[in-house]
């Protein structure tokens, strides 16, 4: 595995969330995937060489699309060595839960920052503890999101409504619409991608992907419209 990642700010020290944020910058490389098994997929950055004190923060992941667009997400971020499943031993990694999203990073540049720390790293005793314990980390993140982060291209909303929002033109409001339906589409591939057919219905599609479930029952009729768009090899990605 190489060590690709480099810190590009240093941490402040004081109290409560950090008035700079620690960031990291790496490629994304493969953990164990036992991530995916316990329904929390990471994109791990390695972090052998890099002095930063394990623990669980609530920030943001940042990257750009081969065609050059920006994207972030809010994340779950843990430090650390997995000492629930290595003890001291583990290779130390960067490991982030994307909040709302279901693609591939594997390979891309992240950009990482460190936001508010949640809690320090802990060993439980099995899997089941663990995985309640990542709930609460992601219910903290989500939290914090919802007064920190918005995602590039967000429209800010005021008490009257959105703020400085020139109204687009019809064909801009067309492409927007359809860059809208196609995102959606995408999320429910990946989404698709992760269930057995079985296990595809709208309120499984809607957690993982974290479009409304009205929408999906308006756009979708059926398990089998899910499934077809998983099938669509031919779609963009
Ligand atoms: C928000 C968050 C907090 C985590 N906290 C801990 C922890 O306290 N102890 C631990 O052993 N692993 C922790 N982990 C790491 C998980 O053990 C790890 O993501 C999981 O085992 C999957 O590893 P993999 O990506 O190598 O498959 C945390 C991961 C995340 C995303």
């Amino acid at each position: 595995m190489t060590i690709s990642s480099s810190i590009i700010q240093l941490p402040d020290t004081g109290s409560g969330g950090p008035a700079q944020p620690l960031t990291v910058e790496g490629r994304v490389v493969h953990g164990d995937e036992r991530g995916r098994t316990l329904g929390f997929p990471t994109a791990n950055l390695a972090l052998d060489r890099l002095g930063i004190a394990d623990g669980v923060w609530a920030g943001v992941a940042s990257w750009t699309t081969a065609d050059g667009v920006p994207h972030s997400r809010a994340a779950a971020i843990s430090v650390g060595r997995r000492p629930t499943y290595y003890g001291g031993t583990g290779i130390r990694l960067l490991e982030a839960f994307l909040l709302d999203f279901t693609g591939d990073l594997y390979d891309k540049q992240l950009v990482v920052s460190l936001q508010q720390r949640i809690r320090p790293q802990r060993r439980f005793a099995n899997s089941d503890e663990l995985v309640q314990q990542l709930q609460g980390d992601v219910a903290a993140t989500r939290a914090w999101a919802a007064q920190n982060h918005r995602h590039p291209g967000d429209v800010r909303r005021g008490r009257f409504g959105p703020v400085n929002r020139k109204k687009p033109s019809p064909a801009d409001y067309a492409h927007m619409q359809e860059r809208r339906r196609v995102n959606r589409e995408n999320r429910v591939r990946d989404a698709v991608a992760v269930l057995a057919p079985n296990e595809v219905t709208h309120d499984r599609i809607a957690e993982l992907s974290g479009i409304p479930l009205n929408y999906l029952r308006w756009a979708y009729s059926d398990s089998l419209a899910l499934l077809a768009v998983g099938c669509d090899a031919g779609a963009p990605s």
